[in-house]
């Protein structure tokens, strides 16, 4: 799959576009599947243009099927497509500074947790790796960030295309409200340009597969997604990140609005996917990302709010002998 600039895909979305009470629009998935970016800021400590420049070459960031190519044994799966890279990574809301110096290294196909307590920063470092952090006015970033090398704030970045190679699940599942089942799935492809119906049929089966809800949907759907159950509709949410093609997928407490038993389901899912992709996870369950991760990532904060990170391990390292003593309170029950 390629980020690159030179083929805009939301022509008609004009930077820093408002909405009529002249506020941007709230952040939604919406936003992420999207791709829309309404009030981008430019990340000055960054130092790029997220400007759509035509005639810039085109930029693979990885190797592989383009977008819903979601062939067996996708892109993802071979070799290291998804390797992330954090090195000193500080991102802020106007003055203030949310994330402080994060060098972070983030594995394809294995499951990182994030975990800490609230207001440390967990959603604001996953937003800053998509580059949704940038929708929120005055947010900005410094330090780098690489997938597979390439610098996601690079020039040469359409952070539309980015959004789509690094998906976003949010807390609360959140289909469109007027589409069907099968026009959630596929609603990121459309804007693409992907109008062809074999070949949506084909993205939707497959996606719906891979997230482990067609058996439960084959047979409606025409319906709408919102008829669906929270865990359903959680699945129904990560379908349609998975047919855009994503590498990696970030989910911001996936499963924290859902029942045990649809949180199992999601679990289950989790661990299928991570053979094909990167998988970010933020939790304040700590079973869960001691069952679900591979690597734990422990984030706090010092006096001044700002988080940073205290150690990053194996998972069965960080629950069992951590080398800190801020961690060993936390996942013990005894700060946080
Ligand atoms: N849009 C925003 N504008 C200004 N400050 C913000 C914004 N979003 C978050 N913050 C601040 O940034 C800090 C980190 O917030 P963030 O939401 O990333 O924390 P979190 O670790 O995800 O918390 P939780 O576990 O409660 O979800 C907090 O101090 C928060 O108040
Ligand atoms: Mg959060």
């Amino acid at each position: 799959m390629a980020i690159d600039a030179a083929q805009p895909e939301t022509p008609g979305a004009p930077e820093g576009r408002q909405n009529p009470q002249g506020r941007p629009p709230p952040e939604t998935e919406e936003t992420a599947v999207a791709g829309h970016a309404p009030g981008v800021r430019h990340a000055p400590g960054v130092g790029h243009s997220p400007e759509l420049r035509p005639g810039v070459q085109r930029l693979p960031i990885a190797v592989g099927p383009g977008p819903g190519d979601l062939t067996d044994g996708a892109a993802a799966s071979e070799a290291t497509a998804g390797l992330l890279e954090v090195r000193h990574l500080n991102a802020y809301y106007g003055t203030f500074r949310a994330i402080r110096d994060v060098d972070l290294s983030i594995r394809p196909n294995a499951v990182t947790a994030l975990i800490g307590p609230s207001g440390c920063g967990k959603t604001t470092f996953l937003r800053t790796l998509n580059r949704m952090h940038e929708l929120v006015p005055g947010a900005t970033v410094q330090g780098t960030i690489e997938l597979d090398g390439v610098d996601v704030y690079g020039s040469n970045i359409d952070p539309v295309r980015l959004r789509r190679v690094m998906g976003m699940v949010f807390q609360r599942p959140s289909p469109f409200p007027t589409m069907s089942i099968y026009d959630n799935v596929v609603a990121g492809l459309r804007l693409t340009g992907r109008h062809q119906r074999s070949e949506l049929d084909a993205v939707v089966e497959r996606s719906l597969r891979r997230a482990a809800l067609w058996d439960e949907v084959k047979d409606k759907l025409r319906e709408n997604g919102m008829s669906l159950s929270g865990g359903q509709q959680q699945r129904l949410c990560i379908a349609r990140a998975l047919a855009v093609g994503p590498e990696v997928l970030l989910m911001d407490e996936p499963a924290s609005a859902l029942d045990p038993i649809a949180t199992l389901r999601i679990e289950e899912l989790i661990a299928e996917l991570k053979q094909s992709y990167t998988i970010v996870i933020v939790t304040h369950n700590m079973q869960q990302a001691a069952r679900v991760s591979d690597r734990t990532a422990f984030l706090t904060m010092g006096e001044d709010r700002a988080g940073y990170l205290v150690e990053v391990d194996e998972t069965s390292r960080i629950f069992t002998n951590p080398r800190e003593r801020l961690t060993e309170d936390y996942v013990s029950g005894r700060f946080g």
